[in-house]
């Protein structure tokens, strides 16, 4: 392999939820390896001021308002997209959500189709709709940002914890069904990160104590260190791995 393999120049790049938190910190670090970003969420004002910190670094980005919830906005979205650029080679799927919080017991199912909606079948639809494109380019790279939960459920977080296991098994099964057409399918598993997301874990200086002694490494993760998860995950550097699932969790699993 010749070159930088972590080389993303001319490659178009399109992160759900890229508007904060881990996908703005994943969309930043897309731009600074060249790549062309597409940042969508629900708030079209919030996506723009990220492209425009991209554009002011020197760099080519887009915003785009999508609910992930509803598959006709994931389709108009992936359509403007390649509208806009004339491709799409990276999808980064990662925009979601964790409505109820507490015992199984007490869940509403309102909450329960808003988590699989949102979760499970916003990263399906997000994921056919991209791959539609990839097909016709022959190459492409998805990355599902899953969670420890995955493995590991928390407690109080069961119907949330379930969405992120089907998105490991997903991303094994589209990586089987994609991998002759050149798109590698890949999920990254965070642990405690430090986002709106995840406030109620770190937001008291006591609570975020004890859940920092839990953590081998004693702290929890800035959204800047999923970026570099990501950036591997697309590039060519991991030419060779599809169907995987990367934790960077501090070592929460081991
Ligand atoms: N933080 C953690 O500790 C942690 C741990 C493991 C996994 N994760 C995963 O990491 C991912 C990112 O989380 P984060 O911690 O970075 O959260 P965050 O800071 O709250 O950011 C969430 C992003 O998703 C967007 N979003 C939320 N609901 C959406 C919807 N229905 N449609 C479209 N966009 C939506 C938000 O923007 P709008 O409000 O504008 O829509 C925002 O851009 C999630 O998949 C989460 O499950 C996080």
């Amino acid at each position: 392999m010749a070159g930088d393999e972590f080389d993303l120049s001319g490659r178009v790049a399109l992160i759900t939820g890229g508007s904060r938190g881990i996908g703005r910190a994943v969309a930043l670090a897309l731009a600074r390896r060249g790549a062309i970003v597409a940042v969508a969420s629900r708030k079209l004002a919030d996506c723009a001021s990220v492209a425009a910190e991209i554009r002011t670094s020197g760099g080519r980005a887009s915003a785009h308002a999508c609910h992930i919830g509803e598959p006709a906005a994931i389709e108009a979205m992936v359509a403007a997209v390649e509208g806009q650029h004339g491709r799409l080679d990276i999808l980064v799927n990662n925009a979601a959500t964790n409505p109820y919080y507490g015992p199984a017991l007490d869940m509403d199912l309102a909450s329960w189709q808003k988590t699989l909606d949102v979760n499970l079948r916003g990263y399906f639809w997000a994921s056919v709709q991209a791959a539609r494109c990839m097909l016709r380019q022959g190459k492409g790279a998805i990355v599902n940002v899953a969670s420890v939960n995955a493995f590991r459920p928390m407690d109080g977080q069961t119907c949330y914890s379930l969405t992120k296991a089907a998105i490991v098994n997903m991303t094994q099964g589209l990586a089987r069904e994609w991998a002759r057409h050149g798109i590698r399918v890949n999920a990254l598993a965070p642990g405690i990160v430090e986002t709106r997301f995840a406030a109620a874990l770190h937001q008291d200086p006591n609570h975020r104590a004890l859940v920092e002694q839990l953590v081998p490494l004693r702290r929890i993760a800035q959204p800047e260190e999923m970026a570099g998860a990501v950036v591997y995950l697309v590039s060519d550097a991991a030419s060779y791995t599809t169907g995987s699932c990367l934790t960077a969790d501090g070592g929460w699993l081991a």
